[in-house]
């Protein structure tokens, strides 16, 4: 730790303060902000951009260099070597599982692999074509009733206890509300099938007929859960610490990030992508969107493109392209007409000289997507598996954050309001 002294200039004023600046393993050091208040002001940081709001050791992040690495490890060497499974079990424990270890977690997720009873009930209450994520969100906030009598956040072991549940239940929710969305039968989960096989099974079998899956299909699932994994403090992921930080109940917490997740500027920019290439509808419409998309007037924004923190490459895109090249490959659909649609955006805007300019790189949801809609995934439901492979980086960053000491998160604000008034009267 070293300290910097800064000056804070105010009209006619200048007041000098001096901030410990701490040290990060990897990226930029951060300026101890605490004391600031003595100087009769507070930070102002709209949206973050500045502003670290937690200690983590999960992720790491260098979005100038398109750099993503999960407790050290590069995301494009997980995809490779590793599965989803092995990579919920790193972030959670921050090492790789030897053999026993990771035999001992899946055969612990797989002793998880059901739900309540109850959730059939309460999924009646939903009308057919409810859209997914109400439905997703509504479901793991129920969980904090099932489970709130055996949920301690302050006992480690409920903690895991809680994180196991969590990534063994989502697939089996998530496969449930495609499956009323749709009209269709639920399908029991499996424990002779992988996790990815499982959730395809659940989407796309029936009660009585286990359905085909081919390898190339359940390799590319698995990958689209292990990229989304986590993705430091994001919006999701900072609402999940700020709802458990008042010590809530972890099932609700993860509720909270669903909702924050949902939002097409975030996770729902996948079901946007498709929405938008429907729209465009053709490749002689393409143009004219790209024109809108750079016109200040309009509010259209190529869906799929730009990223917050990524101003090179989205490492998960580069990933997320090659898989896609796969499964077009696998079902024949390098052809289709939508995805031709989408190929040729990809091309333009890594030509067009406003996109260029701005870095605006087709990011992770872009790819997924695509590939997604190969294997027959309703667009709504897009969101739904970001947030079933979301779900151990939030808890994650939950577990993290409560096994340390912490304060409740509460922000401050710069007050535009009135002054103080009287009643009239
Ligand atoms: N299409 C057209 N122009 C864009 C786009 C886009 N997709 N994204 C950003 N821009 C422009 C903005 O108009 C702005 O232009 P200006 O400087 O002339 O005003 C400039 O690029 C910077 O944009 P910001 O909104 O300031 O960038 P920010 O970092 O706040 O937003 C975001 C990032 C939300 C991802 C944005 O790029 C966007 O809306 N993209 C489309 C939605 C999307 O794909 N979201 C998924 C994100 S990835 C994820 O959540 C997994």
């Amino acid at each position: 730790m070293s300290n910097k002294k800064y000056h804070l200039s105010e009209e006619g004023s200048e007041t000098s303060i001096e901030l410990p600046v701490l040290s990060s393993t990897l990226g930029q050091d951060v300026i101890d902000i605490a004391r600031v208040p003595e100087t009769g002001c507070f930070t102002f940081d709209p949206g973050f951009g500045a502003t670290a709001s937690c200690e983590s050791a999960i992720t790491f992040i260098d979005g100038g260099k398109g750099v993503l690495l999960h407790r050290g490890y590069p995301i494009e060497q997980l995809a490779d070597k590793s599965d989803f499974l092995e990579t919920c079990y790193l972030l959670i424990n921050g090492e790789l599982p030897s053999p026993s270890e990771k035999e001992a977690f899946e055969s612990t997720i797989k002793a998880h692999n059901h739900v309540e009873n109850s959730v059939e009930q309460f999924m009646s209450g939903f009308s057919q074509g409810a859209h997914p994520m109400a439905m997703l969100c509504s479901l793991v906030a129920a969980m904090s009733a099932t489970y709130h009598e055996t949920t301690d956040v302050s006992n480690a072991d409920d903690r895991i206890l809680t994180i196991h549940r969590l990534i063994a239940k989502m697939p089996i929710l998530a496969a449930m509300c495609h499956k009323h969305f749709t009209g269709q039968p639920y399908v029991a989960p499996s424990d002779d099938l992988s996790y990815s096989e499982n959730f395809l099974n659940m989407m796309f079998g029936a009660p009585d007929k286990e359905a085909d899956i081919s390898p190339v299909l359940a390799k590319a699932m698995d990958v689209i859960f292990l990229l989304h994994a986590d993705h430091e403090q994001n919006a999701s992921t900072s609402t999940v610490r700020l709802s458990g930080s008042s010590g809530a109940n972890p099932y609700a917490c993860i509720a909270s990030g669903i909702a924050a997740l949902w939002g097409p500027a975030h996770g729902g920019a996948n079901q946007a992508v498709l929405e938008m290439l429907e729209e465009i509808g053709d490749e002689k419409h393409i143009d004219e969107f790209i024109l809108r998309a750079k016109d200040k007037e309009d509010s259209f924004r190529l869906m799929g493109f730009g990223h917050r923190v990524y101003k090179n490459f989205d490492p998960r895109a580069k990933v997320m392209k090659e898989s896609c090249d796969e499964v077009l490959k696998e079902l024949g659909l390098e052809n289709d007409p939508l995805l031709k649609i989408a190929k040729r955006l990809e091309q333009i805007a890594l030509e067009d000289e406003y996109f260029v300019e701005k870095k605006l790189y087709p990011n992770v949801d872009f790819y997924s997507g695509i590939i997604m809609k190969a294997i027959g995934i309703s667009p709504e439901m897009f969101t739904v598996i970001f947030a079933t492979g979301r779900t151990v980086g939030w808890i994650s960053h939950w577990n993290e954050m409560l096994s340390n000491p912490y304060r409740i998160g509460r922000p401050r604000q710069r007050y535009t309001g009135y002054t103080k008034r009287d009643y009239p009267g």
